[in-house]
C-alpha cells in the first residue's frame, strides 16, 4: 500500500492534490500541533473538509500532545485510520479503544529513537504500527535505516501468526529507499516529497508500489 503525504502538497489546493494521487491506497494527513513537534500544520476542520473532497481512505497521523482528548474526533469525522504517538500519552490502550469505538482503525506511532520492546505487549490493541523513519515534524528528510530492525521484529511476529497488525513506515521513502523497507516487511509506505515533487504524482505512487512489490517477499507471497 502507498499513502501519499499531503504535507508536501499545496495546502491551498488540497482537494486537487488529493485527486492528483488517484490510485493511492490511503491519503496520509500529518496533523502537527507545534508542541509535540516543532511544526504546525492543520487540524480537524481541514480534515473534515478534505474528507468531503476525496474518496481515498484517510490516514491521520497525529503528531500532537494529549491524543486522548483530540484523536477520537478524527475517527468520528470519518478518517479510516487514526494514528497517535506512543511518546505522547500514558494511556495508549484507552486512546486506541476510543478511536475504534468511534469507528476508525487505531494506529500507534513511534519515533526513530523510541524502542519497540516496551510496546510489543500492547500492539494487539492496534490495527497499525507506524514506524517513523525520520524525526517527526518535517517532510523531505533523509531515511534512517536503523529503524528497520523494528519493522523486522513486527513482521516476524505477524508472519508467525502471533500478531495481526499492519506495518507502516513514514519518512524519507523514495525510489532509493522503498525497496529496503519492503524487504524488511513494511505493508504501507508513506511518501510525501517523493510523490508531490514528481511531475506526475499518480505515476510516482504506481512506481513506488511496483518497486515495493518486487522487493518484498511477504507482498509477493
Ligand atoms: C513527517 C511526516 C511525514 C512526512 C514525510 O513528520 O510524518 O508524513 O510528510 O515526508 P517525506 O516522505 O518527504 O519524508
Ligand atoms: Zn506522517
Amino acid at each position: 500500500m502507498i499513502a501519499p503525504s499531503i504535507l508536501s502538497a499545496d495546502f491551498a489546493r488540497l482537494a486537487e492534490e488529493a485527486a492528483a494521487v488517484k490510485g493511492a491506497d490511503w491519503l496520509h494527513v500529518d496533523v502537527m500541533d507545534a508542541h509535540f513537534v516543532p511544526n504546525l500544520t492543520l487540524g480537524l476542520p481541514v480534515v473534515e473538509s478534505l474528507l468531503k473532497a476525496t474518496d481515498i481512505p484517510m490516514d491521520c497521523h497525529l503528531m500532537i500532545e494529549n491524543p486522548g482528548r483530540w484523536a477520537p474526533p478524527y475517527a468520528e469525522a470519518g478518517a479510516h485510520n487514526v494514528t497517535f504517538h506512543a511518546e505522547a500519552t500514558d494511556s495508549p490502550i484507552a486512546v486506541a479503544r476510543d478511536i475504534r469505538a468511534a469507528g476508525a482503525k487505531a494506529g500507534l506511532s513511534i519515533k526513530p529513537g523510541t524502542p519497540l520492546e516496551p510496546y510489543l505487549e500492547i500492539l494487539p490493541n492496534f490495527d497499525t504500527l507506524l514506524v517513523m523513519s525520520v524525526e517527526p515534524g518535517f517532510g523531505g528528510q533523509s531515511f534512517i535505516p536503523e529503524v528497520l530492525g523494528k519493522v523486522r521484529t513486527v513482521r516476524n511476529l505477524v508472519d508467525a501468526g502471533e500478531l495481526s497488525i499492519l506495518v507502516e513506515i513514514d519518512g524519507g521513502i523514495n525510489a532509493d529507499t522503498v525497496e529496503q523497507a519492503a524487504e524488511a516487511g513494511v505493508d504501507c509506505f508513506v511518501a510525501g516529497s517523493a510523490v508531490y515533487s514528481a511531475e506526475d504524482p499518480a505515476a510516482a505512487v504506481e512506481s513506488l508500489r511496483r518497486q515495493a512489490r518486487a522487493a518484498s517477499p511477504h507482498l509477493r507471497a
